[in-house]
């Protein structure tokens, strides 16, 4: 065999075999989704639900390591920090402070993060809706 075979074959055996490390890939149950207007509602779904809530749509390369491990960590990390799906759940005091932090992160444009948008384009906050969300969250 030639050199060349042997470490293409390598590296094959190298991918094939991390994907049989597990990572987690869940969506526990909804017990406590946000209720918000339609339009708020609308928005964060399409541009945040995928990492901050138990409705995370997992695309086929969502599933294949090495992005699988990408994909998972964001998702574990923004439960933790947010989780729409508990929403209901939390303290008018959290409540307000999260808002808070939301509108933070949108004014910003830190989320949604950026290579998210790369793969969503849609998920991109515009003009009008980052308005729509500011109102809902801080009040003008
Ligand atoms: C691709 C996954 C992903 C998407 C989509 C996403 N986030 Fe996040 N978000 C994260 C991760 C990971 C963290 C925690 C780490 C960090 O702060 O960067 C986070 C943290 C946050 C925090 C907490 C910040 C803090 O300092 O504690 C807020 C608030 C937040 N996101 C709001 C949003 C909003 C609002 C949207 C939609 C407009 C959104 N995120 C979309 C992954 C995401």
């Amino acid at each position: 065999m030639r050199l060349s075979t042997i470490i293409f074959l390598l590296i094959l055996i190298g991918i094939t075999g991390i994907q049989f490390i597990n990572v987690e890939k869940t969506n526990p149950p909804v017990t406590a989704d946000l209720d918000a207007p339609i339009e708020v509602k609308t928005i964060l779904q399409q541009s945040c639900y995928d990492c901050h809530s138990n409705e995370t749509k997992w695309p086929w390369y969502s599933k294949v390591a090495p992005v699988s491990w990408m994909v998972s960590k964001d998702v574990v990390e923004g439960r933790e920090h947010l989780n729409f799906s508990d929403w209901e759940k939390l303290l008018p005091a959290k409540q307000r402070k999260l808002k808070e932090e939301i509108w933070e992160e949108i004014e910003k444009d830190n989320m949604p993060i950026s290579n998210y948008t790369l793969f969503h384009p849609s998920s991109k906050l515009d003009l009008m809706k980052k308005q729509t969300i500011k109102k809902w969250a801080i009040g003008n």
